[in-house]
């Protein structure tokens, strides 16, 4: 089993000072679970100073995006090397926002993806369908079509170097969440794909979390299907007594 992986997904919330403020109030409760990884993506700009806190406490530092290019003029983004060198471990590519409102297309997030791992980021892959793609039947071929896109031609030594996050876009901000059922069935279907790419024993390895309303009463459910390794949490991070309550999933 791979370790659990939780993420907070900070979007565009919070200033560096009230950032720093939010990840010193969680610390308490984050640091005393040794058997999860927990790591926290907040805005760019407060990425220097949130990871000074968590490096202290041993939690993992993410990025909620980057451009592939290592450097260059290109205003306005920001690199995997500049990442990495903030102290980042994994960094979120490919979510739906980004798609939706920003035009990133699968070819785009191939590359980011690739760029990533070559610069020893781990990246997490998003993937997911809207609510006319699940009407209409087209989950599955949605998911593959973003996974195909997402890492094509990817050679990878360990499963642990690559994280899938299963984000059904209706979701996402709306306080409906997949049933737990339905959850494990798309991520066993992600697990299918990797297998026939990357073979079973890396496939295995690779943790594939879910996103989409995740809230401390769903969390327990969601986590004790097979193949969900973990969450990406986007408003329920932001308060310190829910993200608490979802690292703590399972326990009383
Ligand atoms: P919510 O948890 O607010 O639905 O957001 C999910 C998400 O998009 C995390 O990346």
């Amino acid at each position: 089993m791979p370790t659990p992986l939780i993420v907070a997904n900070w979007k565009m919330h919070k200033t560096v000072s009230e950032a720093v403020d939010l990840v010193q109030e969680m610390l308490p409760d984050l640091r005393v679970i040794p058997e999860i990884q927990v790591a926290v993506a907040p805005p760019f700009v407060a990425l220097s100073a949130v990871g000074v806190v968590l490096r202290e406490a041993g939690l993992f530092l993410a990025a909620q995006n980057m451009f592939w290019e290592q450097e260059g003029a290109y205003t306005g983004e920001i690199s995997p090397v500049m990442l990495r060198d903030l102290g980042c471990r994994f960094v979120i590519l490919g979510h739906s926002e980004r798609r939706q409102y920003f035009g990133e297309g699968d070819g785009e997030v191939g590359r980011k993806v690739h760029s990533a791992l070559q610069e020893g980021l781990v990246p997490i892959l998003c993937v997911g369908e809207t609510l006319g793609e699940r009407e209409y039947g087209k989950t599955f071929e949605v998911i593959e079509r973003q996974m195909r896109g997402g890492f094509e031609d990817i050679v990878l030594d360990s499963g642990e170097e690559l994280v899938i996050a299963y984000e059904p876009v209706w979701a996402i901000g709306t306080g409906k969440t997949s049933s737990p059922e339905a959850a494990q069935e798309v991520h066993g279907f992600i697990r299918g794909l990797l297998g026939n790419v990357l073979g079973e024993k890396v496939s295995e390895k690779i943790r594939i979390i879910y996103g989409g309303s995740v809230k401390p009463d769903n969390v327990d459910a969601l986590m004790a299907m097979k193949d969900i390794n973990g969450a990406l949490v986007g408003g329920a991070s932001l308060d310190v007594d829910s993200f608490s309550r979802i690292v703590n999933f399972g326990r009383d």
